[in-house]
């Protein structure tokens, strides 16, 4: 079945949903928590170690029941069916679309051509468990003969993002190997890297599903001829592996046959980290820890498949951000963890979200009459409060937040928690209550300030509240409850996908970029320019100059 095609502004509930938000647009959901003193229990989800609270969103219940009723009638329902049972809605590519297959269970049977993928997904599960353990333990060693300390991920996108961000955030769970990332074309990135490292002891993971990446080969080649200039070619065998689907060009490249991982054309970039693209985070905590990663994922899309859509959390956040973007317009979204562990959650998310749904023509072929993508962002709390947080309580922009929290900390330090966590709480709080003019001057007067100062300061200390935040409050961060979180938000970008009418899978708003600053680059040898607007070449001329 091929995903269905459905504009949602023409179906009954995004009608019913647009004389609905005349109605609710304005009412404070401070008053509505008076109103309904059931109402935090309603809006609640209590999955597993999740527990999920929306009722801090501008939302009645009618709201959520018509986000729901357009839910049904974009057929959400048959687009969760179709891209589990692995049918090409990656339509625009060819391609299906099952990184959940990378996480589901030895024994469950996925479908792709014809064949069964699981013997497959399982043997290179196998490859990443024997070669971390032997990477760990000491037993594989490098050209002379001592074990690897440092691990060296060369990729970009997907195959660097997602695997950057785990092993940050399972920082705690880390082993002895020391872990780099190499991403950036810029040379000065990849020689920082290098001028830390003894090329005796390090070990360097190429990951590039199609292996003709700019950044990454330009990177994986200067790295080469690092190590090159102190060890032999035969020795490349030893500390280069490479994860792709092109297995003859990682073959060119010079790489030991059995040192590449593969992996299939139905892992998008985005969502590869579950394969051998997060062979670093194995290697960084273990296979044991990728393993539960992968097994927490699995519990987010068993949740996500067999829930009800109205207790399905990536469903209900989905929604809720169609809500907010298509009928409050508002532009972007925050996502705030309360643990310095996440620190790179938003900038992976980025790309997760952006690059997905950030598409302006439907699944026909047709400009939209709507917006799609939302834009997100965001750093963890506290620090995030003492940054930016003054424009989403008193600025003029409209920001959903998520936030992010987890009840125990991982080394157990009560005090700081409790300061985190109090955070935690008090912003969604101040979020959704605000301050009036009469706590302001209340509070003024009880400073002793005169009459005259609380005029004139009061406008200013006003909040006027009323800012939608979802909590995402989680027991402990792990290995388990991260894979869950990531797959949350695969799941909502998904959702939102459909919604939207959109492919949420192909990204050829990266090529056109990346086309002209090839042609560019042959430029720089040529005596002249050719074909540029005059602000490009002026800016050509003046690098040319200064270089
Ligand atoms: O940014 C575009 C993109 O194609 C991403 O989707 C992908 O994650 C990244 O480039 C890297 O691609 P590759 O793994 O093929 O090197």
């Amino acid at each position: 079945m091929a995903l269905p095609s459905i504009n949602p502004t023409s179906t009954k509930a995004w009608k019913k949903l647009e004389a609905h938000f005349k109605t609710v647009k304005s009412l404070e959901m401070k008053h509505l928590f008076t109103q309904d003193t059931e109402r935090a229990n309603q809006m609640t989800i209590n999955w597993d170690d999740f527990y999920v609270d929306y009722s801090k969103n501008r939302i009645t219940s009618e709201t959520m029941s018509l986000l729901l009723e357009l839910a049904e009638e974009v057929k959400l329902k048959e687009a969760i069916q179709a891209q589990f049972s692995g049918e090409i809605i990656n339509k625009t590519e060819g391609r299906e679309v099952l990184h959940t297959a990378l996480r589901a269970k030895a024994t469950d049977t996925i479908i792709v051509d014809g064949k069964n993928v699981m013997p497959e997904v399982i043997a290179v599960k196998q490859k990443i468990e024997t070669f971390s353990n032997q990477v760990i333990t000491g037993q594989l060693k490098g050209y002379t003969n001592k074990p690897f300390t440092d691990v060296v991920n060369i990729g970009i996108g997907g195959s660097d993002l997602g695997p950057a961000m785990v092993v940050e955030s399972l920082q705690y769970y880390k082993n002895h190997l020391t872990t780099h990332f190499v991403s950036n074309v810029d040379g000065d990135h990849v020689n920082e890297v290098l001028k830390t490292l003894n090329p005796e002891t390090t070990l360097f993971v190429i990951v590039s599903k199609t292996f003709t990446t700019q950044e990454t080969l330009s990177n994986a080649n200067t790295i080469r001829t690092w190590f090159l200039k102190q060890a032999k070619q035969e020795d490349v065998a030893k500390h280069f592996v490479a994860v792709s689907t092109n297995i003859e060009k990682v073959k060119d490249f010079g790489i030991d046959e059995n040192n590449i991982f593969p992996m299939w054309n139905w892992v998008g970039g985005r969502f590869s980290l579950w394969s051998a693209v997060g062979l670093t985070i194995s290697l960084s905590v273990g296979y044991k820890h990728f393993d539960s990663l992968l097994e927490g994922a699995n519990k987010m899309d068993t949740h996500f498949k067999t829930a009800d859509l109205d207790q399905n959390i990536p469903v209900v956040l989905a929604l809720l951000s169609v809500w907010y973007n298509n009928f409050f317009k508002a532009e972007s979204e925050a996502v705030i963890p309360y643990t310095q562990y996440l620190t790179q959650f938003a900038t992976y998310l980025q790309q997760g979200i952006m690059e997905s749904n950030g598409k302006s023509v439907d699944r026909n072929g047709v400009p939209v009459n709507y917006q799609t993508g939302t834009l997100i962002w965001g750093e963890p709390g506290t620090n995030s409060q003492h940054a930016f947080f003054q424009l989403i309580h008193q600025g003029t922009k409209l920001i959903p937040a998520d936030f992010i929290g987890f009840a125990q900390s991982l080394y157990g330090n009560h005090d700081h928690q409790d300061k985190l966590m109090s955070n935690y709480f008090a912003q969604t709080e101040a979020l959704l209550n605000g301050k009036t003019k009469e706590d302001v001057e209340a509070e003024l007067k009880s400073q002793n300030a005169s009459a005259e100062k609380i005029k004139e300061l009061t406008p200013f200390k006003v909040f006027e509240g009323n800012k939608p935040t979802n909590t995402i409050f989680i027991k402990k961060l792990t290995p388990e409850s991260l894979g869950k979180l990531i797959a949350m938000y695969e799941h909502k970008i998904f959702v939102q996908g459909i919604v939207w009418n959109i492919y949420s899978y192909d990204q050829f708003g990266v090529e056109l970029g990346k086309q002209l600053a090839n042609k560019i680059l042959k430029e720089f040898d040529n005596s002249s320019f050719a074909n540029h607007d005059a602000s490009t070449l002026n800016l050509l001329e003046l690098y040319k100059k200064l270089r």
